[in-house]
C-alpha cells in the first residue's frame, strides 16, 4: 500500500499558515499600495476605502489555495478575472498589482518557501491574464 507523506496531504492554503497568513499577506499588499509611490495608478484605479477588498482578497485567496470556499459562497457564479473586465488593466497596473503582491508575500515570509514561491508565480501569470493592453 502507498503511504501519502503528511507533506503531499496538505493543501498550499496549510501549507501558507491559513487565514492569518492570508490576511496578513492582503493586509501587506494592501498598505504598500497605499503608501508606495510606485502602485499609485494601480491605487487610483480602486475605492477610496480598501477595507472591502481587505476582508475580500484573503477570503478567495484561501478558496483559491485549496481552503475554505467563503468567497464562492458569498459570490455564487463569479469569476474573478471577468469581474475585472470594467477595469482598464494594462501591463503596467497588472505588474505593479504582481510586484506589490510578490513583496507582501516576501515581507510575510511563509516558512514554507516552495508554496510562497508557486503564490507569487501563480498571482503574477493571473495578473498579467487580466491585462488588455
Ligand atoms: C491574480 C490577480 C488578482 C486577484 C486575485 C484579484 C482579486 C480581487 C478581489 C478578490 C477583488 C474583490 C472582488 C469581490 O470580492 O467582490 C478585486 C477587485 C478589484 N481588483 Fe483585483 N485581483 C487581481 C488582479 C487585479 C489587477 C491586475 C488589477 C488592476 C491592475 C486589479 C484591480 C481591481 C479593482 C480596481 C477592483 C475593485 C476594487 C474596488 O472597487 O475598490 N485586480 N480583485
Amino acid at each position: 500500500m502507498m503511504a501519502a507523506s503528511a507533506e503531499t496531504e496538505l493543501t498550499p492554503f496549510e501549507r501558507l499558515g491559513g487565514h492569518a497568513t492570508l490576511r496578513a499577506i492582503t493586509d501587506r499588499f494592501y498598505d504598500l499600495m497605499e503608501q508606495d509611490p510606485a502602485y499609485a495608478a494601480l491605487r487610483a484605479m480602486h475605492a477610496a476605502d480598501l477595507a472591502p477588498m481587505r476582508a475580500s482578497l484573503p477570503s478567495f485567496l484561501a478558496g483559491w489555495c485549496g481552503g475554505p470556499r467563503d468567497w464562492w459562497q458569498d459570490n455564487p457564479a463569479k469569476c474573478m478575472v471577468s469581474l475585472h473586465s470594467p477595469f482598464a488593466i494594462d501591463r503596467d497596473t497588472a505588474g505593479q498589482w504582481a510586484e506589490a503582491m510578490r513583496r507582501a508575500i516576501a515581507d510575510v515570509a511563509p516558512a514554507d518557501v516552495d508554496v510562497a514561491q508557486a503564490m507569487g508565480d501563480v498571482l503574477e501569470r493571473m495578473a498579467l491574464g487580466m491585462a488588455r493592453r
